[in-house]
């Protein structure tokens, strides 16, 4: 049933899927285009950029970036968790270079140190310059928004709150009775993917490739009820795992099937533009996507659990680790031969299965609005 939360959130469709085309290849491939999604896309919308673990005493700093921009997170001595640019309003030296806890922040460069909350507290020898006034050269804050174990950040003024942006998502997991607040960081896994970070994002929103990409996974899924439903700058994503079939062993015909219980209760969230939330019982995995050139990108896996090492989840978590490993291996491939082929001269655009893409083209058409406006979308 939808409920008004649902409505509020409802997604923007200006073309409908059946009548829409495919982004271009050159929306893929230039660079002009990879520099107005920094500052519309990315420099918009909320980024995870670090995780509450990293900040839990007051005087607690970890710097971070979002795309090439350093920013820097801090536990304030007012227990407040707090973001500003990593930039010293000197000349521009960074403020915090590892994690470290202080109760100041002090530039590497001629020292100029500011306090937890930004403010300037001391500049050597700058009594004579005219005009000068401390008060005017604090550090630039970031919006900063804490969700379970993520701290996210964003660099724009007028985006909206995170909570809005995430719509149903918080509500729908403290229904599922997800412990989300205890996540802890159990593994992490980079992958370089040489291709536009479009490309893999594409890839993710849809399950029409996995009958031929990904054998192994088909066999798992109920692919007939795979279904993708967009909101407005998310989609969720119904993926069940099937029952085992008459005569099927477990581990023999069928390498991963998540121990019969709350398998029903898998959620699987895209939030734009470049975060995915899977959440299983009892752990989560968390999959960024970060764009590090118009051709490349870095995909993060993670995998956090409530109680590491306990419990019957930890066991089919190492086996979803491993499965996980192989799919994405699968699709690096994919979506590298999917870039080669956006670099001919023979393609420029195609057509969306209205059926199966419409996670798809509810992304492009976020990126599309994205570029076009002067404001951040609402
Ligand atoms: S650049 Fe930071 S003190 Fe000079
Ligand atoms: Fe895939």
């Amino acid at each position: 049933m939808t409920t008004p939360q649902h409505d509020k959130q409802a997604a923007h469709f200006p073309v409908p899927t059946s009548d829409a085309h495919t982004l271009t290849a050159d929306e893929y491939l230039s660079p002009e285009i990879y520099e107005r999604e920094r500052k519309a896309i990315f420099s918009r919308t909320w980024q995870i950029v670090a995780r509450t673990a990293d900040l839990t005493r007051p005087g607690d700093f970890v710097p971070a970036n979002i795309l090439d921009e350093p920013i820097v997170l801090v536990h304030g001595l007012d227990g407040t968790i707090s973001g500003f640019h990593n930039v010293c309003r000197h000349r521009a030296g960074q403020v915090a270079l590892s994690k470290g806890n202080r109760k100041s922040l002090q530039c590497r460069y001629h020292g100029w140190t500011y306090g937890l909350d930004g403010a300037l507290k001391n500049c050597p020898e700058m009594d004579q310059t005219k005009g000068f006034r401390k008060e005017d050269f604090g550090l630039i804050p970031v919006r900063t928004a804490v969700f379970g174990p993520f701290i996210f950040a964003n660099l724009s003024a007028d985006a909206p709150p995170l909570e809005e942006v995430l719509g149903a998502i918080p509500s729908e997991i403290a229904a599922a009775g997800f412990p989300m607040d205890e996540m802890q960081l159990v593994e992490r896994r980079d992958y370089i993917v040489e291709c536009n970070w479009k490309v893999y994002v594409d890839n993710y929103l849809e399950g029409y490739h996995i009958p031929i990409a990904h054998p192994d996974l088909f066999k798992e899924l109920d692919y007939d009820a795979y279904k993708v439903e967009p909101y407005r700058f998310y989609s969720k994503s119904l993926a069940p795992i099937r029952d085992l079939k008459e005569g099927e062993v477990h581990g023999v015909d069928r390498r991963f099937i998540r121990s019969g219980e709350g398998e029903d209760d898998a959620l699987y969230y895209w939030c734009f533009p470049n975060m995915m939330l899977n959440l299983y019982p009892d752990n989560l995995s968390l999959n960024l996507v970060i764009p590090l050139g118009p051709n490349r990108t870095l995909t993060i896996f993670e995998w956090y659990f409530a109680s590491p090492g306990t419990g019957p989840g930890w066991e089919s978590m190492q086996q979803g680790i491993a499965f996980s490993d192989q799919i994405q291996q699968e699709d690096i491939v994919i979506c590298e031969q999917v870039q080669r082929g956006l670099k001919s001269s023979a393609y420029t655009s195609g057509r969306f299965s209205a059926l199966r893409e419409n996670g798809v083209h509810h992304f492009q058409s976020l990126v599309r609005e994205f570029l076009a406006s002067e404001a951040t979308p609402r």
